[in-house]
């Protein structure tokens, strides 16, 4: 059985995966405006691998016996100064994340909530690999914005899919 304050804290995270979804999402949008498909499809994915991690502690707090109280979801920015501007939002975001993600371990280290601390461990690994991502495409932007370089990273970066981790069952989202 999952702590009150565990059941709350968790509870919470599901609302800032849902909102880190409904960012890149508006990403997307933004790049599809100004004819980025490639940066576009980027966005589209990240928007589904985070409403993949909203899912992980939905089931996650579910299997627990605990009871799923979604939250309402503040709107995102819909645009920004240059495509560097979005990936400098991305990145920054992703670090809020990574020390939320932190707290919670804290959290369960502290309430000696083993199985949470397991179950986190998964995300503590992810925000490593967000955080690399992120920086890697910042690094690339910096580069080549305001020239022709820019269209052949959007080629590249429009050949990402989402996948799902294999033997991954999630409702709404398929098995892989
Ligand atoms: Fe779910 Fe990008 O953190």
């Amino acid at each position: 059985m999952l702590s009150e304050k565990m059941s709350i804290a968790l509870n919470d995270q599901i609302k800032w995966e849902l909102y880190s979804s409904y960012l890149y999402l508006s990403m997307a949008t933004y790049f599809k405006d100004k004819g980025l498909e490639g940066f576009a499809r980027w966005m589209e994915v990240q928007a589904l691998e985070e409403l993949f991690h909203a899912m992980k502690f939905y089931s996650y707090i579910n299997e627990r016996g605990a009871k799923v109280e979604l939250q309402p979801i503040d709107g995102p920015p819909t645009t920004w100064q240059s495509v560097t501007a979005v990936f400098e939002h991305v990145l920054e975001h992703e670090r809020h994340v990574t020390e939320r993600i932190h707290r919670l371990v804290d959290q369960a280290i502290e309430e000696k909530d083993h199985a949470t601390n397991n179950f986190l461990q998964w995300f503590v690994a992810e925000q490593v690999e967000e955080e690399a991502s992120a920086s890697e495409v910042l690094n690339k932007v910096k580069l080549v914005e305001g020239g022709q370089g820019l269209f052949m990273l959007d080629r590249e970066l429009g050949q990402r899919t989402f996948t799902l981790p294999p033997g991954t069952t999630i409702i709404g989202l398929g098995k892989a």
